[in-house]
């Protein structure tokens, strides 16, 4: 298995629209999510994608088996790789709350996301996933996609004021390596 550095903002491999994969159940294809397991536990991450680490595919990764440490007060989501997922909103509701992302290191910033989504997607052997998701799940689709489409979290944010380093909004926070 090989440790990917994980790509920061300004990077312009960040902001390309990932390509669809082609082949599912790969040699290839396992390897790279193996690896971009790798690369998440290691900065305990709560997703990753694949643009991330400079890989120019539709592939993306979120959840655990434990606690994040990053976010300890928020659920745990079983472990789940999505290929080629499709998002559509469940009604209007919007949710406004913290994320982070390892490509923005040690900032955090206030989100609207929605609340509730259908997501559709291939697991690694290529068959269907059709799942409804909301809250917390929701977010993490959402964000994770967005990596996707070269999205970044910051350019979904529409008040500045909730944008700031995560030692001082969260100082009673466990500190962590990489954000
Ligand atoms: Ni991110």
């Amino acid at each position: 298995m090989t440790v990917h550095s994980i790509l920061k903002m300004g990077d312009p491999r960040l902001l390309r629209v990932a390509r669809p994969v082609v082949a599912f159940d790969t040699p290839e294809l396992h390897q790279l999510v193996q690896d971009m397991w790798e690369t998440m536990r290691l900065v305990r991450g709560a997703g990753l994608a694949a643009p991330q680490i400079g890989i120019d595919l539709q592939v993306v990764i979120f959840g655990s088996d434990d606690v994040n440490p990053r976010y300890p007060d928020r659920p745990t989501l079983r472990p789940t790789v999505l290929i080629n997922p499709v998002i559509s909103p469940v009604g209007e509701e919007n949710d406004l709350d913290w994320e982070g992302c390892l490509s923005v290191p040690g900032l955090r910033g206030k989100v609207p996301r929605w609340r509730r989504i259908r997501y559709f997607a291939h697991d690694l052997h290529g068959r269907r996933i059709d799942c409804e998701a909301e809250g917390f799940h929701a977010r993490v689709v959402q964000h994770e996609c967005d990596h996707l489409a070269g999205i970044l979290y910051p350019m979904r944010m529409q008040d500045f004021t909730q944008f700031g380093y995560t030692e001082v909004l969260f100082p009673e926070q466990m500190p962590d390596s990489d954000d």
